[in-house]
Order: C-alpha cells, then structure tokens, then sequence
C-alpha cells in the first residue's frame, strides 16, 4: 500500500468495488471516490448545510456498474480519449476510446491551503494503447504523449485533463469529462447554456440541428453533440431545490445525454429504471470541435462543478 498518497482523516488509498484501487476523499464540503482505473471519479457528494445530515450526491453511479479490469464504470465522471463515441473507421475499436478502462498512475496527491485536496492521475502509451491507436514511430524512446488529469475535491469538483504532445507530429484526437449527474427525475429538469447552438442529434442520424433559443427539456431519449460552444452550462432541478453549475474552459464541445426506456434496457451495465434519475452534460472537444495538437504542446479542458440551492 503506497502511504505516501495518504493523509490521516482525509485521504485514504485501499481496495474499492472489485478489488480496483481507489482513493477515498473527506474534506470539510465533500467527499469523493476517485478510481485509478480510468482514472474515474466515481462519487462526489456535498457535505448538506445542515449539521449532522450527511452528503448529498452530485454525481449519478449506477448500481448495475462493472467495476472491472477493461470495463469502464458507469456513473461518475469517464475519461474520454482518444475518440468520442465510435471510432471512425474502426468498427472493432472500443467505444469512446480507452483511457476509460486503462490503470492510470498516481502521481500526487496534496492537500491546498483552503483544505481542497488535489489528486493527479497520469496515463502513457503502453503496448497495449499502441495496438489500438498507433502513433508513428519515433526516434527516441519518450512517449508520444502523456494525459494527466487533475481533480480537486473541495466545495466544487474541478477536473483538469491535460494531453500532452511529445510527438514530431500533430496529434489528433477527441476527448471529453464525460460526466453523469443525479437529477431528481430528467423529465423535469432543465439544462441552459446551449440555446442557439448548433448540435448533432445522434438519436435523429446525426443530422445537424439548432438548438431554440430556450433550455433544454427532456421528453425522449437525447443524444446530442454540440458544437462551437464554450458557454458554461447548468442544470436546473425543482426535485432536489438546486442547480448544478457546470463550468467549462478549453472546451469546443458539449454533449448531452439521457439513454431513456429502451436504451436503459439494451445496456447490461445499467439498470431499467434508473434512467430517470441521471442526465450527462459532458465538456470535451469532439466531432467538429476535435482537438490537432502540435507538437511539443498541451491542450487543457476543464470543468468546474458546483451546486447551489434555487
Ligand atoms: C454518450 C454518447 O456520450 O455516451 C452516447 O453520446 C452513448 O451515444 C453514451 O450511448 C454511453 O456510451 P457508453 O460507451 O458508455 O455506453
């Protein structure tokens, strides 16, 4: 058990759901679950104003998730790289690419001075990453490139992923923060911050969409892309009296998602019913907005989470 990323009352590393390794994280406002295994927060709940009443859930986590060696965790926040969705040209290839079911190294975890504690996660090409997406070779033996992902546990939940390009070329590639939120029931939220913009619905074929200048509600399964936008967005929910801000920086896209009846039963990982109670607005860069990384550089997508009460 490596101590050295522990910190007595706050910061616990032991064996989480199906033996993976996993961080346990205490501070005054929240608490957290962060997985090394896709480098995966699987829970963050806010500490409730009121004394002795316990965490209020942020995040979705679905109780028919696999916590599984090359299976991602349904729930939480996903890392998605190098493609979104399926990937182009590559039936076979895994859905949303596979830093999601890789093991990520840990390399710090720190406590700030407001008391928020910072974990950082670090992913590097392996033989295994190479055989589903070759890079060309290079001279030296450094790797092409490395993903960090920074997530500080405080009052909000930031996450930073950051790809860096060690490569001679530019990289190309897609990546999101592919978050699932606990609603109170999705067909009677709302999510502003995307009126306007255009989409790609991918529960119509894909066609090209405008979002009217009005938030978005849910009545059916939603599967959109949006693209061009770097507006923060917020999740409006009369059910739990509050609203989830979702910011964002160093994103073009931003997904949203709820699978609905018959998606939530096609999906072994999932259970019926839960459908409801979840709802993904994702910060990325994807589709139109994927990423070209020149060489000897980074690219930085950020979300900041937070509640507040309505
Ligand atoms: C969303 C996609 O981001 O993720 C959906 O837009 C997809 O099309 C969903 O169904 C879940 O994907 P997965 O691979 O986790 O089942």
């Amino acid at each position: 058990m490596a101590t050295q990323f522990e910190i007595p009352g706050k910061v616990r590393l032991g064996e989480g759901i199906g033996g993976l390794r996993r961080l346990e994280i205490t501070t005054e406002h929240a608490f957290a679950e962060i997985y090394l295994h896709g480098a995966h927060v699987a829970q963050f709940a806010v500490r409730r104003q009121t004394v002795g009443s316990g965490y209020e859930p942020v995040l979705f986590l679905s109780a028919r998730s696999h916590f599984a060696d090359g299976k991602p965790i349904r729930g939480g926040v996903p890392v998605i790289f190098p493609w979104f969705g399926p990937r182009e040209g590559h039936p076979e290839a895994p859905m949303h690419g596979f830093a999601r079911t890789r093991s990520w190294e840990l390399e710090t975890v720190t406590e700030q001075p407001d008391g928020a504690i910072a974990v950082v996660l670090r992913l590097e090409p392996s033989d295994a990453t190479r055989a589903l997406w070759p890079e060309p070779a290079r001279a030296s033996h450094s790797p092409e490139w490395v993903l960090r992902h920074r997530i500080t546990v405080g009052a909000a939940l930031t996450m930073e992923l950051e790809i860096q390009n060690n490569g001679p070329a530019p990289l190309r590639c897609e990546e999101a923060l592919h978050t699932y939120f606990c609603v109170s029931d999705v067909r009677q939220i709302s999510v502003t911050g995307l009126e306007g913009a255009e989409y790609l619905d991918k529960a119509d074929g894909m066609r090209r969409k405008r979002q009217p200048l009005e938030p978005i509600r849910f009545t059916q399964e939603t599967d959109r892309t949006y693209v061009n936008t770097t507006s923060h967005c917020e999740i409006d929910d009369p059910g739990l009296n509050r609203r989830i801000l979702i910011e964002k920086h160093g994103s073009g896209g931003t997904v949203v998602w709820n699978p609905w009846v018959a998606k939530a039963q096609a999906m072994a990982d999932f259970g019926d019913d839960e459908w409801p109670f979840m709802v993904c607005v994702e910060t990325g860069n994807m589709a139109d907005n994927a990423l070209e990384i020149a060489p000897a550089s980074a690219q930085i997508t950020k979300t900041v989470i937070r509640t507040v009460r309505r």
